[in-house]
């Protein structure tokens, strides 16, 4: 394979008029009598590439003419600058050669079941949806980093094999370590907080897990989370440090994936309006929200522009079933059932929006102070806000035992959550940490802690304690959300869930 004289797509618009050799797999093919029109990806792009029967031999061009989704294949010919064809740019094919070909590709442009393609995802990785999802993935992770490094924070790769629990012990997974119980790790924070006295400003980024019952839309059992950590910050200056970290990576993500954004049809208009300083309420303030008036008649209103919305899609739907049983060119049909595909999936999510609209009216309406905010109470608030929201000082009895007691009001602690807008929901939580011993010590046995355990931990606000903080983001809500995708799951390439492991 002559390697060196390979050009990947994205390189095209540097070779126009030149005759370039492309590898890849055929991602869709248009075949006609005299000319044939094959899509080739590369993992750089797609590219249209005309086979015209008389530049080629017969032989190869009725192979090329039967060859499966998905065969890999090397293709020459001369670039053309094409505005209309994808990618901008077209192949005049003058030669190709095949290495694989592939026959009866299981994923069809027909609509397939979630499971049928998590059960595939091994081969599904390759659709387009993917493909853009995975680079804005890699966009958000270098963001991330990026950020981190270019602002003096020093990266502590903290254990995965843990031995104290972080974030309540229900969603522990325990592990036999040469019979000692050991767990996984559900943060690396408490051990970020014995590095941050030692370096000031450290983060951590890695895998995280959490034995989560729930299975909703939000919940991996793995997932990433980046955490940073700072020595002498109050709660005023970490909400900064977040807003300043989110509007980077919306910025580099915006930068580097426009198209990608596009084609997934993410909203860019409100990723490019969003900018410091967000949105800030009290946890109380957000329970006379969620209970007002006003949330009642702004849930109502929800329902009425769903219900209109649901019966444009009814009727969009109807329309193109319509144009289907009519009949009509291949690539007609195709571009048809895509449509539908997505538009069912817009009429099924519209339908649980629907059923779940007067439950979560009803919820909010009757929230009382002191519960911790529920997936859909977030919802609400953000559903109410084009920016990012923090929610801060939540009741101390309804959150983890190492936040900070506000010393002005001992019953609410110095946290927060970013809620990001339009009915995203929690993207990140963080707080202030208790830095006193002697209440820490008492929060630790509240909890029915072994305080033994955590004597380490304890240390740290022994010698030389400091006030100290830090959040936590994950990843792949912070990719759904970006990208519009509905589900989490979608956003990392192998997802664990916990009725869904496949492969
Ligand atoms: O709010 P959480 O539980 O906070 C912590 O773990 C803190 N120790 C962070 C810190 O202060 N250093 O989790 C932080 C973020 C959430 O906002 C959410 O984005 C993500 O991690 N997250 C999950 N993502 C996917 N699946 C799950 N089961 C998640 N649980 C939390
Ligand atoms: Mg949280």
């Amino acid at each position: 394979m002559q390697t060196e004289n390979k050009t990947y797509i994205s390189e095209l618009k540097d070779n126009i008029d030149k005759s370039v050799t492309l590898s890849g797999w055929l991602y869709r093919s248009r075949p006609g009598g005299k000319v044939l029109f094959l899509i080739l990806r590369d993992g750089t792009g797609l590219c249209q590439c005309v086979v015209e029967k008389d530049k080629i031999s017969d032989d190869l061009f009725e192979e090329l003419k039967h060859l499966g989704t998905e065969s890999s294949l090397t293709i020459t010919g001369t670039v053309r600058a094409d505005e209309r064809s994808v990618g901008g740019h077209e192949l005049a094919v003058t030669d190709a050669r095949i290495l694989c070909e592939s026959q009866d590709y299981p994923i069809t442009p027909k609509e397939h079941g979630v499971d049928f393609l998590l059960k595939h995802r091994h081969l599904h990785l390759r659709s387009q949806r993917q493909w853009c999802i995975g680079r804005v993935r890699h966009t958000v992770i270098d963001a991330i980093r990026r950020f981190f490094n270019d602002n003096g924070f020093i990266l502590i790769d903290t254990p995965i094999f843990t031995t104290i629990a972080g974030e309540g012990e229900q969603t522990l997974f325990e592990i036999d370590y040469f019979g000692r119980q050991l767990h996984l790790t559900q943060t690396g924070q408490l051990y970020l907080e014995s590095a941050v006295m030692s370096f000031g400003k450290v983060y951590c980024f890695g895998p995280t897990f959490r034995a989560e019952k729930s299975k909703t839309r939000r919940h991996l059992t793995e997932f990433w989370m980046v955490e940073p950590e700072v020595a002498y910050i109050d709660l005023a200056g970490l909400l900064e440090l977040a807003e300043n970290f989110v509007t980077f990576i919306i910025q580099q993500t915006l930068e580097k994936n426009r198209s990608e954004l596009e084609s997934l049809g993410a909203d860019i208009d409100s990723l490019e309006k969003i900018i410091p300083p967000f949105n800030r309420l009290t946890y109380t303030q957000a329970v006379d929200i969620l209970t007002s008036e006003k949330t009642a008649t702004f849930m109502a209103q929800q329902l009425s522009d769903l219900n209109n919305r649901k019966t444009e899609v009814q009727n969009h739907i109807a329309d193109l079933e319509k144009q289907q049983a009519g009949g009509g060119k291949k690539w007609k049909l195709e571009k048809i059932v895509k449509e539908l595909i997505q538009l069912r999936s817009d009429l099924t999510e519209l339908e649980i929006k629907i059923e779940n609209n007067p439950k979560h009216a009803k919820l909010a309406a009757e929230f009382q102070w002191g519960k911790d905010l529920g997936g859909s109470d977030e919802t609400i608030i953000s559903l109410m806000h084009d920016k990012p929201v923090f929610v801060t000082h939540y009741p101390k009895k309804a959150k983890a035992f190492y936040m900070r007691i506000d010393r002005s009001n001992d019953k609410v602690v110095e946290n927060f959550d970013m809620l990001a807008p339009a009915g995203f929901g929690e993207i990140i939580g963080g707080s202030a940490r208790e830095d006193d011993y002697d209440t820490l010590l008492e929060k630790i046995n509240h909890e029915g802690y072994d305080p033994a355990s955590y004597q380490w931990y304890l240390d740290l606000r022994k010698y030389g304690s400091v006030p100290h903080g830090g959040f936590g983001l994950g990843v792949e809500r912070t990719v759904a959300w970006l990208t519009g995708e509905k589900h989490i799951r979608q956003c990392i390439a192998f997802p664990r869930m916990m009725d869904k492991v496949y492969i």
